[in-house]
C-alpha cells in the first residue's frame, strides 16, 4: 500500500465489481458475514447513534457513523423509491474508513454494491440464529436490486435452495430468476405475495415504496416461520401489518434507530425488542420453539457498514483492486498549506490571488 500521505485508496464501482468477481459472490458474502458477526460480538465497544436522516417528499439521505476506538467509519446512503422510473437506483452509497489516531481516511469506497452485499449478509447472519432448523425454502417479495444478493447470502449461510419470487412488476421477478439461473436454486415465480409465502420457511420482504404498505397481512403468516423484513426502513415506510408484529418475537440491530425506522415504529415505545448482538453472545435467546414466529426487523445499522469497509480494506493489498486518489493536501511542511498553493502557482502558471 502507498506511503504517500496525500493518497487514499479508492474502490470504484469497477474495482468493487472486479473484487466481488475475483473472490466469488458466495465467498464474499460468507467472509463478510464473519466480519459482521465479529463486530456484533463486540457491539458494546462501538460508538452508536441512530443514523442522521434528511427526509424529503421523494426520499431520504442518511449519514451512518460509528467507531470502535481504532477505526472510524461512515456511509452516505440515499433511499428514493421512485428513482428506478428514470433509470436511477433506489439506493446508492459510498463510505469512508478512517484511522482514529490521526483522523486520516484510509479507504474511500463505493458502497452501492457493498450495501447490497452487507444487507444480505446481515440478514443471513440473523437468520442463522432465528430461522427454523434446516429451512430451505424462502419467499422473496420485492425482486429489485437487493433481491439476488439476499438469495445468494441465504444459500451461502443457511443452504436455502428453493425460492418463491413475487413482485408487483413481473419483469422484476423475471430479471431475478434469470440472474440466479445456474446457481443451484429451484425457483418459482408467483402471482401474489400470498402464493409466494406458501410453504416458505423464511419470508424476505424487500420492497420499495415510500409509504406504510401492507406486503404481508396477518393471515398470510403461519406459525414457525422466520420473517426477514428488509424494505421497511424509514419513518412512514413499512411492509408488515401490525398484527404480525404482535404475534412475533422481534429481533433488531439498534433499538433507538429501529423504533424510528423499522416495522417496530408501529408498536408502543416500550414493546420488547431483542438486540441481535445479545443473541449472538448468549445474553438473550433467539428461536426457542418450532411454532414461534421470529422477525428480523432490519433497517441497516452503521456497524454493518463498518464491518463491510473493514472487510474491503483487508482485501486491497492482496488483490490490488483499488485506485490511488489524491484526496488529502500534503504540504512538505504541514503548516505551509498556503505555500503549497504558491508553489503550484509557479508550477502551473495559474494565479493564486486571481488576476
Ligand atoms: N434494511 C436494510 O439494511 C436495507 C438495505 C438496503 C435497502 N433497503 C430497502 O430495501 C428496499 C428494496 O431496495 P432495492 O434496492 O431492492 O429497491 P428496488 O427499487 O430496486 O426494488 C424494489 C422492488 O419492490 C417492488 N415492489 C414495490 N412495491 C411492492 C409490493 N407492494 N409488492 C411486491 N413488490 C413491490 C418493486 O416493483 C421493485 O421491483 C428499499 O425499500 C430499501 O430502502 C433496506
Amino acid at each position: 500500500m502507498t506511503v504517500n500521505l496525500n493518497i487514499v485508496p479508492f474502490v470504484s464501482v469497477d474495482r468493487m465489481m472486479k473484487l466481488v468477481l475475483a473472490i466469488g459472490t458466495e465467498r464474499f458474502v460468507l467472509e463478510l458475514a464473519t466480519y459482521i458477526e465479529e463486530d456484533f460480538r463486540r457491539w458494546e465497544l462501538f460508538d452508536k447513534t441512530p443514523r442522521i436522516a434528511s427526509h424529503s417528499v421523494d426520499g431520504v439521505i442518511e449519514l451512518m457513523p460509528t467507531s470502535d476506538g481504532q477505526l472510524y467509519g461512515f456511509k452516505y446512503v440515499n433511499g428514493h423509491p421512485k428513482n428506478t422510473r428514470d433509470g436511477r437506483q433506489t439506493v446508492t452509497a459510498f463510505g469512508v474508513l478512517a484511522d482514529v489516531g490521526n483522523g486520516y481516511p484510509m479507504l474511500l469506497s463505493e458502497m452501492t454494491i457493498l450495501t447490497a452485499l452487507r444487507t444480505a449478509a446481515s440478514s443471513a447472519v440473523a437468520a442463522k440464529y432465528l430461522a427454523p432448523e434446516a429451512a430451505r425454502c424462502m419467499a422473496i417479495i420485492g425482486n429489485g436490486a437487493q433481491s439476488e444478493f439476499q438469495a445468494i447470502a441465504f444459500k451461502a449461510l443457511l443452504g436455502v435452495d428453493r425460492l418463491r419470487l413475487y413482485d408487483i412488476d413481473p419483469a422484476a421477478s423475471a430479471k431475478c430468476m434469470k440472474n440466479l439461473a445456474g446457481m443451484g436454486f429451484d425457483i418459482k415465480l408467483c402471482a401474489s405475495a400470498q402464493e409466494a409465502v406458501e410453504g416458505a420457511e423464511i419470508i424476505t420482504t424487500v420492497t420499495a415504496d415510500k409509504r406504510s404498505a401492507t406486503i404481508l397481512t396477518d393471515n398470510m403468516v403461519g406459525s414457525g416461520v422466520h420473517i426477514n423484513a428488509v424494505g421497511g426502513d424509514c419513518p412512514g415506510k413499512t411492509e408488515l401489518h401490525r398484527d404480525i408484529l404482535l404475534r412475533s418475537d422481534i429481533f433488531v440491530e439498534y433499538p433507538p434507530q429501529t423504533r424510528i425506522e423499522g416495522e417496530s415504529q408501529q408498536l408502543d415505545a416500550d414493546h420488547p425488542l431483542t438486540e441481535l448482538w445479545q443473541v449472538m453472545t448468549g445474553k438473550a435467546v433467539g428461536r426457542t420453539d418450532a411454532r414461534q414466529i421470529t422477525l428480523f426487523d432490519s433497517v441497516g445499522f452503521a456497524i454493518e457498514d463498518f464491518s463491510a469497509l473493514r472487510y474491503v480494506r483487508d482485501q486491497l493489498q492482496r488483490t490490488g483492486l483499488y485506485e490511488e486518489l489524491d484526496l488529502l493536501a500534503d504540504p512538505d511542511e504541514p503548516r505551509d498549506l498556503f505555500g503549497m498553493l504558491l508553489r503550484a502557482e509557479k508550477a502551473t502558471g495559474l494565479a493564486v490571488a486571481g488576476s
